[in-house]
């Protein structure tokens, strides 16, 4: 496994750019301060400007560290960030990786996630060189399970009440994964 900087990824639906601390206004206005986003989340909505600016401080300082994949989604004409995607696990000894995203509610359901997640996978493979690639969801969170089967990733199972919800409540959490050799023969 390399430690490859992440680099600017396109799409033709998106753009995947580091964060920089000038995205804190879009952040709070596309995805940090919505219920709608963070439903099936492990936190809260922001409340404040200043909630967002510690997360995001701390993903802008994260980047000199080794290994840290997280990229903006930034809409294609205006470069404003929309959503975030990110490596949330990194396992080095085993070459797996873990990823969790989040896009803005107005432009959920025009691909742009299946296309930000197929780059991130493609980059993670073909210039990290990870072996093992997951991803999982709440039961009751489908559209994520489904940008998952889309990308070619393989649904492993469903592990019951494995965590609690940011609520208190036993949840269900669909697993997927897809593995190099599996993502090398899907390119046939
Ligand atoms: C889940 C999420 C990332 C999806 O992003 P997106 O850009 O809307 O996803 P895409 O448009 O690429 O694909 C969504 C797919 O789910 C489907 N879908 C949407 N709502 C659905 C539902 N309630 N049940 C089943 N499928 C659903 C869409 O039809 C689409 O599939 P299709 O192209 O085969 O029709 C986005 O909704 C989001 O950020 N949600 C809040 C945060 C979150 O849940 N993150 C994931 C945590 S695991």
């Amino acid at each position: 496994m390399n430690n490859r900087a992440p680099s600017t990824l396109r799409t033709k639906k998106c753009v995947l750019r580091p964060f920089t601390m000038d995205d804190a206004s879009s952040m709070l206005k596309n995805w940090t301060t919505d219920a709608r986003v963070t439903t099936y989340l492990r936190w809260f909505p922001h409340k404040t400007i200043e909630d967002t600016n510690t997360i995001l401080t701390q993903w802008v300082d994260a980047y000199q560290k080794p290994f840290t994949y997280r990229w903006a989604i930034a809409d294609i004409n205006t470069n404003e960030a929309i959503g975030s995607i990110d490596v949330i696990r990194v396992d080095q000894p085993n070459e797996h990786v873990e990823m969790g995203y989040c896009l803005g509610y107005k432009y959920w359901n025009k691909g742009i996630m299946t296309s930000a997640l197929e780059a991130v996978i493609a980059f993670l493979f073909n210039d990290v060189h990870v072996h093992r690639i997951t991803a999982c969801h709440d039961d009751r969170n489908p559209a994520s399970g489904r940008v998952m089967e889309r990308v070619g990733m393989r649904k492993e199972g469903v592990f019951l009440e494995s965590e609690r919800s940011k609520e208190g409540d036993w949840i269900n959490m669909v697993h997927y994964a897809i593995l190099d050799h599996e993502y090398k023969n899907n390119k046939k």
